[in-house]
C-alpha cells in the first residue's frame, strides 16, 4: 500500500467530552486510508528531544475539504506527546506518515458482524463500522468507557449501526460494567459471523476466546506502543502463530495491527 509522509498542519482542535478532536491538514494521506490502518506523529516540536513517534487511528479523512486532504484524529491525553498535540495551535507543523499498516480484513458478502469498541478504540471502529454497512453488513456496535466523559463516537456510530450498545464502569451511561464481562451475552444475542474489537490487550484476549467459542472469525486492531511504525525498529512484537502452524513474532506496525485473534498467542503478549 502507498504511504506518504507530510508536514502535515493543524487546522482545528475542539474537545470532545475527555477526548480531543484534532484536525490537520495532511495531503494524500486522506485519499489512501482505509478502516485499520493508522498514521505515526513525531510529537513535541521541531527542538523536542523524544526520538519514538506515536501512533493514532484515523477517526475521519475527508480528501477534498476547502484546505485540501485533512484527517481528524480522536486524541486522549496520556503524557507529553498527546498533551502537546492537543495545545498544538492552528498551524502547528506535526510530521506525519501514513497510511501505515495493513487495512482490516473485511468479508467479501455481506454477513452480521458486530464491533466492540473500548475508549479510544472508537476512532478505529467508526470508519470501519461505515465501510461495513456501505458493503449490506448489519453491524452491532458495543461500546464501552470508564465514564461517559470518556465514551466517543456512540451517535455517530447509530448511523452505521443496526443497534449500538453502551457499556459505563461507573454507569454514567448504558449499562454498568466491563466490556469483557457483558461481551459474550451480546454475542449470544447477535451471533455474529465476525467479531471485530479494538482497545487494551486484556479486553482483545477476551473478544477472541468468545468469538472462538462460539464459532466466529475475530479482527482485533492490536494498539500497543509502535516507535517507528514502519517495520525498522522491532519495537512492536507480537507472539503469533502463522498459517503454516509455526510460532513467530509479528511486527503489529506493518504485518498488523489488525490481527485474527485466533493467531495471537495471548500468553506471551507483552512477556
Ligand atoms: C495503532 C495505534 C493506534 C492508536 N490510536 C490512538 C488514537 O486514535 N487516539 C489516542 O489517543 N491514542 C491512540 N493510540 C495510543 C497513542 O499512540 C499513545 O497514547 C501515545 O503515543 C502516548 O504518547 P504520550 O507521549 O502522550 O504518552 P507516553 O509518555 O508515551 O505514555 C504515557 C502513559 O500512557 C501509556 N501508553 C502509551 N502508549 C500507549 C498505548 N499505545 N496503549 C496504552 N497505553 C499507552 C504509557 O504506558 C504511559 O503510562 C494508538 C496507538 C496505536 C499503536
Ligand atoms: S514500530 Fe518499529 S517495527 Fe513496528
Amino acid at each position: 500500500m502507498r504511504v506518504v509522509h507530510v508536514d502535515a498542519e493543524v487546522l482545528a482542535h475542539k474537545r470532545s467530552g475527555g477526548h480531543h478532536l484534532v484536525t490537520l491538514v495532511a495531503p494524500g494521506v486522506a485519499e489512501l486510508h482505509r478502516p485499520g490502518t493508522f498514521a505515526e506523529l513525531t510529537l513535541g516540536g521541531p527542538h523536542s528531544d523524544r526520538l519514538t513517534r506515536h501512533a493514532f487511528w484515523i477517526l475521519r479523512a475527508n480528501p477534498s475539504g476547502t484546505y485540501g486532504g485533512t484527517v481528524e484524529l480522536l486524541v486522549s491525553e496520556r503524557g507529553p506527546g498527546t498533551r502537546w498535540l492537543v495545545r498544538a495551535g492552528p498551524g502547528t507543523t506535526v510530521p506525519l506518515t501514513g497510511p501505515l499498516g495493513r487495512p482490516v480484513a473485511r468479508p467479501k458478502e455481506p454477513v452480521p458482524g458486530p464491533g466492540v469498541a473500548l475508549e479510544v478504540g472508537g476512532a478505529a471502529t467508526l470508519p470501519l463500522a461505515a465501510r461495513l454497512k456501505e458493503r449490506g453488513c448489519v453491524v452491532h456496535v458495543l461500546l464501552g468507557a470508564r465514564t461517559e466523559a470518556r465514551l466517543h463516537g456512540a451517535l455517530d456510530l447509530r448511523r452505521a449501526a443496526r443497534t449500538v450498545q453502551v457499556v459505563t464502569g461507573d454507569g454514567s451511561v448504558g449499562r454498568r460494567g466491563e466490556l469483557a464481562e457483558v461481551l459474550g451475552g451480546v454475542l449470544d444475542q447477535q451471533a455474529p459471523d465476525v467479531v471485530y474489537a479494538a482497545g487494551p490487550v486484556p479486553l482483545l484476549r477476551t473478544a477472541a476466546a468468545e468469538a472462538e467459542a462460539r464459532g466466529a472469525w475475530s479482527q482485533l486492531a492490536y494498539a500497543g506502543p509502535m516507535p517507528c511504525g514502519t517495520g525498522h525498529c522491532q519495537g512492536c512484537l507480537v507472539p503469533v502463530v502463522g498459517e503454516d502452524g509455526i510460532a513467530r513474532h509479528a511486527r503489529a506496525c506493518v504485518d498488523g495491527p489488525v490481527f485474527r485473534g485466533d493467531r495471537v498467542r495471548w500468553d506471551e503478549v507483552g512477556r
